[in-house]
């Protein structure tokens, strides 16, 4: 019954607009990657951390060497593929036998605490597929060519955030429909939700922001380099 962790890192991160793939990109004279990884493999529910990176990525991420060889149960990397479904797929490939659940992460979104990701998979132990998620602060329009066609009830609307947990094999499921339906998903739990099984949500850390952006970079360093540390100490720095 082990739990593997999925870091998604073989996006592009053309949006960034960095010289560097956004896996490598340096916070605090620590690629981005690392921290997802470290954070994952801190947490004593996770089993496994396995790293998706892009294929011209991989010589680069083995480059690491020593920061890697001081995370605890790392795994391989796998190669992940052109779109994100592409690269989840590859990494539950990659999967032992042995691994029942799975909580596939962006890593882009370096500041997930421990605590949160233990509370999304004990969540998904109990109900077979949980996420993470804030409530939004904004009220949300659903937008069609400039105009809206609705505004959704504030209240039941919250920001979808990694990691999403899965029993391995719904989520193998879910994929596999998807893919035979021609359909992409921009998250996991959208993959679930087509089977028409019901997900969980936790209610995440607002602060668990995904790096997309520059301004997104920038307000990520300042969290883990700036002057304001997290009083409580919660989130690891590897
Ligand atoms: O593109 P998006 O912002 O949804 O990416 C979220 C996460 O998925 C990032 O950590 C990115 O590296 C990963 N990803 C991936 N393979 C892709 C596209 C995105 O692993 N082909």
């Amino acid at each position: 019954m082990s739990v593997a962790a999925l870091v998604l890192a073989a996006g592009s991160g053309e949006r960034l607009g960095h010289h560097l793939p956004k896996a490598f990109v340096q916070i605090g004279g620590k690629p981005l990657v690392l921290y997802s990884l470290e954070t994952l493999a801190s947490v004593r529910e996770i089993d496994c951390v396995v790293p998706v990176l892009a294929v011209p990525d991989l010589d680069r991420f083995r480059a690491l060497g020593p920061a890697l060889a001081d995370i605890p149960k790392l795994a391989e990397p796998v190669a992940g593929g052109a779109r994100r479904q592409d690269s989840v797929r590859a990494g539950l490939a990659a999967l032992p036998a042995e691994v029942s659940w799975v909580a596939v992460h962006d890593a882009a979104r370096p500041l997930v605490r421990p605590q949160a990701v233990a509370r999304v998979v004990a969540a998904a132990r109990r109900d077979g597929a949980a996420i993470l998620a804030a409530p939004v602060a904004d009220t949300v329009k659903r937008v069609r060519e400039g105009r809206v066609i609705e505004t959704p009830d504030r209240a039941e609307c919250w920001a979808a955030q990694t990691p999403q947990v899965f029993r391995v094999d719904l989520l193998r499921e879910a994929l596999a429909k998807a893919d035979a339906e021609g359909r992409l998903a921009t998250d996991d739990a959208q993959l679930v939700e087509w089977l028409g099984v019901p997900v969980s949500v936790v209610a995440g850390d607002s602060d668990n922001r995904k790096v997309t952006y520059a301004e997104d970079l920038a307000a990520v360093e300042r969290a883990l380099c700036g002057a304001a540390q997290p009083a409580d100490g919660e989130r690891s720095r590897g």
